[in-house]
Parts: structure tokens; sequence; C-alpha cells
């Protein structure tokens, strides 16, 4: 990933290192869902997200670097582990609290499940890196990572008999137990709806007609048709 921060100062370069460094180490043994690659992969569509966006680069690569260090998912559904771990971080390294306070502001409130309860931060800077890392949630990536995680949840791959549950709140999304085709049809599908940027939004219709294919193979393929 040494390829990022092109434009940054000496010292914005040196901060992203020291925290890819650190990142790595927090996540080495993570689930294969939220692993460095992942931080990897979000990190490019970041990138191809801020080459068309006004947006202060060193908070977005910061906050796409720190965004899953303790997922709240792993840690009994404490959210505030992650922001902190990565505030205590960033002062350690001597960022500008600034930056460092919309950094954890970003954390804070860009899952998914963050959305659906009271979103109470905006800024651009959230809005591209909430994009890149639902981009990494759909497509080829995105069914990979489903299946992954369905799988580490001990999930049906599908079951005819558990239709989707569509609107569901904050609660019953994380305590939901249904099938991994499920979820295409409770979050994936509707992602294409939620982006933020033009970009975002282009890349994400096409991840979207591929989870289509996707499903219409799946469908016949568990119907006995060829
Ligand atoms: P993110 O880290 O992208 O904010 P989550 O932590 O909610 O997203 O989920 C991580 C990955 O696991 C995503 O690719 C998501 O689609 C997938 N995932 C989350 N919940 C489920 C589920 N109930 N069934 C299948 N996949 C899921
Ligand atoms: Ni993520």
């Amino acid at each position: 990933m040494k390829a990022a921060s092109v434009n940054q100062s000496p010292e914005n370069k040196v901060h992203i290192a020291q925290t890819e460094q650190f990142v790595k180490q927090s996540l080495a043994g993570a689930e294969a869902g939220h692993d460095w690659w992942h931080i990897h992969r979000v990190y490019n569509n970041a990138k191809l997200i801020l080459a068309s966006e006004k947006a202060d680069q060193l908070v977005v690569e910061l906050a796409v670097l720190l965004h899953d260090i303790d997922d709240s998912k792993f840690n009994g559904g404490d959210e505030e582990i992650g922001p902190q771990k990565a505030g205590d971080f960033l002062r350690s390294i001597h960022v500008e609290e600034k930056i460092i306070r919309h950094v954890q502001e970003i954390i804070r409130n860009m899952s998914f499940r963050s959305g659906l309860g009271i979103v109470n931060f905006h800024s651009r800077e959230l809005e591209i890196v909430q994009d890149a890392d639902r981009l990494d949630a759909i497509g080829a990536i995105g069914i990979a990572r489903a299946f992954t995680y369905g799988g580490f949840k001990n999930r049906e791959i599908y079951n005819p008999e558990i239709p989707p549950a569509m609107n569901m709140r904050k609660e019953e999304y994380k305590n939901s137990s249904s099938p991994s085709i499920n979820h295409f049809y409770e979050k994936l599908l509707l992602l294409k709806d939620q982006m933020n940027t033009e970009t975002g939004r282009q890349i994400a219709l096409e991840r979207h007609s591929f989870m289509e294919l996707y499903l219409g193979q799946f469908k016949s393929e568990w119907n006995g048709e060829r």
C-alpha cells in the first residue's frame, strides 16, 4: 500500500505509514472479512473517490486505516472501543487534535449499524470513507465477505423457508441469524442507493449488477436448473 498518499506532506506521510503499521499489528489474526486486506481494499476505493472529490485527504486516509480496528460486533457491542483506541494511537504519534477528533467521529458514525441509529455528525470525509467501505461490501468481494461472515457465525447459506426481513431496526439487525443469501436482500442490494458520492455510485452500480447476475445463477442452480 506504499502507493499511498502521493500528494501528502512528508509529515503526513510519516503519520500514515505509522498508522498503517499499527493497524496491521492490531488486525493480525482478524477474521477474513475485516482483516488487513479489507482495509487495503477500502483504501484503494477511497483513492478512486478522492480523485474526484474535494476533501481532507489525511483525515480520509487515517479514518480508512483505523475504521475497523475494534469492530463492536466482536467486542460485545461496545461501539466506543474503536474510536477510543484510534484516538489513543493518533495522540501517541502526535497527530493534530482537530484531525484526531474528526477521524474519531468518522469511525463512530460510519457503519451501516450506526446508519440505522441516530447519526449526529456529517462531513464529506465521513461520506467518502463510508462509500469506500460500502464498495467493499458489494460485488465479487462483497459476495466472498458475506459467506465468510455467515460461516464465521455458523449461518446457513440459504433457506427458502426463511424470507429476508426488511427494514430491521438496529438491534434486530445485530441479533439476526438469517441465512447468508438473505443478507443480500436485507443490506447488500440496498447499498447502491445509499452512496454519497458520484464516483461511489457509479462503481456501486457496476458491482450491483454483478451481484444480481450471481443471485440469478444461484437460484437456477438451487432449483436444479442448468
Ligand atoms: P463493514 O465492516 O463493511 O461496515 P459489517 O461489519 O456490517 O460491515 O460486515 C462485514 C462484512 O460482513 C460485510 O461484507 C457484510 O456484508 C458482511 N455481513 C454482515 N452481516 C452479515 C450477515 N448477517 N450475513 C452475511 N454477511 C454479513
Ligand atoms: Ni470496514
